[in-house]
């Protein structure tokens, strides 16, 4: 996720269960014109494995150069968005905005699959809208190029994030007799439940989960935990939370450096605290100091001062 899954975020969830993990979107354009923004998002941890680089783009050849660029930094996948529905991306022809034009969405998927030996997957959404959505064809056509897996976000373009999304289509894609390639489903995993509904319900083969992890990278040690016990894992502690939260803000700094570390972290320290009364001063402090020091000092208070808040 954008502006989320950083290399810090990414070993955080690595840690706590999940089992693959991606890199924000990475803009093909950005990357053939080596734009800083786009090359850092090519780092990646050894300890993440197995790890995909996402790109986006809608030209073929500035595709095929990402995909020479992204295979020096030796992913494990390389994942294509398919499914972005912001509108600068989308007026482009890139992300979701593809969804127009099926058949310049299996060409660039072919050739990307022909220019490299790792495995090539797609990102998607249902269609463009309600009218046009042709998922299960999309899919095989993907398939039958040589994408090795596809995820499906059970919305449409035109829903953005609204409503809720749909799984309905995305087990049709699963169940069609034709499709041997592993089939994910994304959209709403919310709970450690509706991850087990994807399973046993939907049968598909896999769970991409989102927006669950913001500040909760331990989401995926919740689901594995339902899912071998049919209990929930017991709430993530104040400690676990702030410890989470130091370990994040030094891995940033050991990768940027101490300026870009402090400065990035910030956004994640809201979800991480989320729920706790009367924490604006703290949250103030953490969110505007440049020094890494005060916001360590910052830390230790909390976890002194609130350590017996209770989540749930
Ligand atoms: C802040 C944010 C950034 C996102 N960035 C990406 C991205 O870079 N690549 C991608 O494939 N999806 C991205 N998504 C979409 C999510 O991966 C996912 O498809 C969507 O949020 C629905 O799943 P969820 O309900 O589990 O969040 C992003 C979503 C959010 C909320």
């Amino acid at each position: 996720m954008e502006d989320v899954s950083d290399p810090p975020f990414r070993a955080l969830c690595k840690e706590q269960g999940a089992d693959v993990v991606y890199t924000e979107f990475i803009s093909s354009e950005g990357l053939i014109r080596d734009a800083a923004k786009s090359v850092m998002k090519l780092d990646i941890y050894e300890k993440e494995r197995p790890v995909g680089i996402q790109i986006f783009g809608a030209n073929l050849d500035s595709m095929l150069r990402s995909v020479d660029i992204v295979e020096q930094t030796n992913p494990d996948i390389i994942d294509i968005n398919f499914g972005c529905p912001v509108k600068k991306v989308v007026s482009k022809g890139a992300g979701a905005g593809i969804l127009k034009d099926i058949c310049l969405m299996e060409k660039l998927t072919s050739e990307m699959v022909k220019r490299t030996s790792l495995p090539v997957t797609v990102k998607t959404r249902l269609g463009w809208d309600h009218d046009s959505i042709k998922i299960v064809e999309v899919a095989e056509r993907l398939q039958d190029v040589g994408c090795k897996a596809i995820a499906i976000h059970g919305r449409t373009r035109a829903q953005m994030y609204k409503g809720n999304a749909d799984w309905a289509p995305i087990a049709e894609v699963k169940n069609n007799p034709r499709m041997q390639i592993p089939v994910f489903g994304n959209g709403d995993i919310s709970s450690p439940e509706r991850a087990m509904e994807m399973r046993d319900q939907y049968g598909l083969d896999g769970a991409m989960i989102g927006r669950a992890t913001i500040g909760n990278p331990w989401f995926f040690k919740q689901v594995k935990h339902f899912f071998e016990t049919s209990t929930h894992l017991r709430p993530i502690t104040l400690t676990e939370r702030v410890e989470a939260a130091r370990r994040h803000l030094q891995m940033a700094i050991d990768w940027k450096g101490e300026k870009l570390g402090v400065f990035e972290t910030r956004r994640h320290y809201t979800n991480y605290f989320k729920g706790i009364p009367n924490f604006k001063e703290y949250r103030m402090r953490m969110v505007t100091s440049d020094a890494a020091s005060d916001v360590f000092a910052t830390f230790d208070e909390v976890e002194d001062l609130f350590a017996h808040h209770e989540f749930n």
